[in-house]
């Protein structure tokens, strides 16, 4: 029975996605690190779907994560990964601890890369095989006052168009998933505010679900994240100049 990989499958976009593949009878391996958070996301599935479900605790941050968690996997038959793992800090560039930053590109550049190469070479020799790379629809433009996190995602959306180039004909499709706000525990992890415009992590799974599916390389869920990604680029940073900027300033106020 083929296996579906999903990094940060604990919670939030990850578990969602982690449901539909189970409901389509898909063994599932779950990594994150919380093995609270875990061993919960596995109870639900299984409770709702009696597919086999592996959890993996580790800090996909560390240095040769991925070919950590490469190593413990590598024998079960793997056929789709998802690289959705991934943080982001809100906040003045210069006041952002440099700490927390190399290590949210470690974990949203380098294990993603890492991971994907690892995966890639078995997939290709196989001539079959699934990676879905979660970047953002940030990763389309700068981000003032979330700079490193919309540069990191920029990171995972060309390095995987480039990879979907590489990989035609090969029977392996690559693809990146772009979602716009979406409603998790995210924006209270990175420091910012929730948006208006929100889609539900759920609804996200289910949109990037059928795309997927349906072979698509790069994935933007709901009409509005479509419609903003077409404004002109100077709109699109002065609005998210403006509204990070808002929301700093309604912290440092409470
Ligand atoms: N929410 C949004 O608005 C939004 C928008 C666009 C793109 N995205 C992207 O979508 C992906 C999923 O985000 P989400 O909103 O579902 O976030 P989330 O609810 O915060 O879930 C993040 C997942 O990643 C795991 N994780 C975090 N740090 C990790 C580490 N060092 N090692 C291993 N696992 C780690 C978390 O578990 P542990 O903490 O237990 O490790 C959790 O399972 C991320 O790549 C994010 O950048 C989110």
């Amino acid at each position: 029975m083929s296996a579906v990989l999903i990094t940060g499958g604990s919670e939030g976009i990850g578990l969602e996605l982690a449901k539909l593949y189970a409901a389509a009878g898909n063994e599932l391996i779950l990594c994150a690190r919380d093995r609270i958070k875990l061993h919960d996301a596995k109870h639900e599935v299984q409770k709702l779907y009696h597919v086999r479900c592996e959890t993996i605790s580790l800090d996909l941050s560390e240095r040769n994560a991925a070919k950590t968690l490469y190593e413990q996997v590598k024998d079960r038959h793997i056929d789709t990964l998802i690289n959705n793992a991934g943080i982001g800090f809100t906040g003045k560039s210069w006041e952002i601890p440099l700490e927390a930053e190399e290590t949210m590109v470690r974990l949203n550049d380098e294990a993603l890369l890492g991971l994907t190469k690892l995966f890639l070479n078995d997939f290709i020799q196989r001539g079959e095989g699934t990676i879905v790379n979660v970047a953002s629809t940030g990763a389309f433009q700068p981000g003032p006052y979330i700079a490193g996190y919309y540069a990191s995602k920029a990171f995972v959306l060309n390095y995987t168009k480039a990879l979907a180039e590489e990989t035609k004909d090969t029977g392996v499709h690559v693809c990146c998933l772009c979602p716009g706000p979406v409603d998790t525990y995210f924006y209270m992890k990175s420091g910012g505010k929730k948006p208006r415009f929100i889609m539900s992590a759920e609804k996200t799974a289910r949109i990037a679900y059928e795309k997927i599916r349906k072979g698509r390389t790069v994935i933007v869920p709901g009409w509005i994240n479509n419609l903003v990604r077409w404004l002109p680029l100077s709109v699109r940073i002065a609005y998210v100049k403006r509204s990070k900027l808002k929301s700093l300033k309604k912290k440092t106020k409470r």
